[in-house]
């Protein structure tokens, strides 16, 4: 059917190339929300925004600190995290917002 309608081949190209750029595009702005990033939007946000960490009093002062807070709000709301889970979403924050020299939990 709808013989008529086959594109002309530069068309084609044209739409080809845009598309993948778009995909492209939309591969590395998204690409893979670390494990930290994922817990974190799942599980923390509901409460509050990145702008309670950027709060002048805040309570994490350094990797330790911070890493310390992580655990006891996610105790807080019961996720049971296991530490792996912890300092995933301790270097999520660490990254994104606190930028503190990481003084622990080197990844291996
Ligand atoms: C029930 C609401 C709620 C949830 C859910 C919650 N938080 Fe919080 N969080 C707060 C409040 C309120 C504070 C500020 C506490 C204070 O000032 O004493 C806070 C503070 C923090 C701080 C310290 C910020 C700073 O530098 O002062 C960190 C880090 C943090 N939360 C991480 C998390 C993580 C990680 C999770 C998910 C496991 C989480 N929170 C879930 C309400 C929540």
């Amino acid at each position: 059917m709808a013989r008529g309608s086959v594109r002309s081949k530069p068309a084609v190209a044209v739409l080809w190339a845009a598309v993948s750029a778009a995909a492209c595009a939309t591969a590395s702005a998204q690409s893979a929300p670390s494990r930290g990033e994922l817990l974190y939007t799942t599980h923390c946000v509901a409460c509050h925004s990145t702008q309670l960490h950027w709060r002048e009093r805040r309570q994490a002062t350094d990797w330790g600190t911070l890493k310390a807070q992580v655990r006891h709000w996610q105790a807080r709301v019961l996720l049971n995290w296991d530490e792996p889970d912890v300092i995933e979403v301790t270097r999520h924050l660490n990254d994104t917002i606190y930028r503190f020299p990481q003084t622990g939990d080197h990844r291996s």
